[in-house]
């Protein structure tokens, strides 16, 4: 039977038409035929980088018990929204796990199963005392880390010379960016006229945010498996963007999330991997991947 949004829940038309913009043209993408069998050359770096993807996206499972363990599936928008982008991301990191195979790596990837007891314990408290807070941390972070997917893949896209790979992952990146509409209009929406949740939510941003992918890996092994593409400035450029483009939620701005991260990260690899003078942390949001 079909469920409506609950008037209770608070939520308007507004995550309604959002909703309903992004299941216009949802749906996992056919790839095996476009990507072909033959292997991408022996290119071990960017093997790694998709198997590092691939693990990343599949990774999407765990965000969704994170979800749903903070009772963010009470609101049928959310709900509705989850099964349909679980299905686009899962199939996302299938796609990045072969294509790492093409390039001849054949280590499995990194993965993890459970969210750990310290979110199970929290993270259902906090859904009931605060749910509008925390629907509106999960969108404004989940649009963010589908910016740097977004970025990631037009700029892994333009150097990809064989033609089905390469249409292929700029269909993933159409999927981020529609995956990154929805989660902004919700997050504005959430955000809209409260400046105590926006408050919060940048200080949730400042302390626990970092790029998808650092939750799973470490810094340390994210930025090693990321250093061909951390080590291009056009790359870093794109990435700087979202700064940008976090300014455009409401109560976002000036948070210079990506800079910061940048400039603690990532200029030490540009003279030599100092990263691994920096102590190893692991990032843990409420949304992750993407
Ligand atoms: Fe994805
Ligand atoms: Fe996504």
């Amino acid at each position: 039977m079909r469920r409506f949004p609950s008037p209770a829940f608070g939520e308007s038309n507004e995550f309604r038409r959002a909703l309903e913009v992004y299941l216009r043209n949802w749906g996992p993408i056919v790839w095996r035929e476009r990507v072909g069998s033959g292997d991408l050359g022996a290119n071990h770096d960017l093997g790694e980088v998709f198997l590092a993807l691939g693990a990343i996206e599949t990774d999407s499972r765990v965000i969704s018990k994170k979800v749903r363990v903070a009772g963010l599936e009470r609101s049928d928008i959310i709900h509705e929204f989850l099964i349909a982008w679980m299905a686009e991301e899962a199939e996302h990191g299938r796609i990045f796990s072969e294509l790492s195979r093409r390039c001849g790596v054949e280590s499995s990837a990194p993965s993890r199963v459970g969210i750990g007891w310290l979110n199970r314990t929290i993270l259902p408290i906090l859904g009931l005392l605060a749910p509008r807070l925390m629907r509106a941390a999960y969108c404004t972070q989940g649009a963010l880390q589908e910016f740097v997917a977004l970025q990631t893949y037009l700029y892994i896209s333009d150097r990809i010379s064989d033609p089905g790979v390469r249409d292929v992952v700029r269909e993933i990146a159409r999927q981020e960016a529609r995956h990154l509409r929805f989660y902004k209009s919700c997050a504005n929406a959430h955000l809209e006229g409260s400046r105590s949740v926006q408050m919060i939510v940048r200080i949730i941003l400042r302390i626990f945010w970092a790029p998808p992918g650092v939750d799973l890996l470490g810094e340390r092994e994210f930025v090693r498996i990321a250093t061909p593409l951390l080590q291009d400035e056009g790359y870093l450029d794109r990435l700087r963007q979202l700064d940008q483009f976090a300014g455009n939620i409401k109560g976002m701005q000036d948070l210079n999330l990506m800079s910061s991260w940048i400039a603690r990260l990532v200029q030490p690899t540009q003279r030599g991997l100092g990263c691994s003078e920096q102590p190893e942390r692991k990032r843990r949001g409420i949304g992750g991947t993407y």
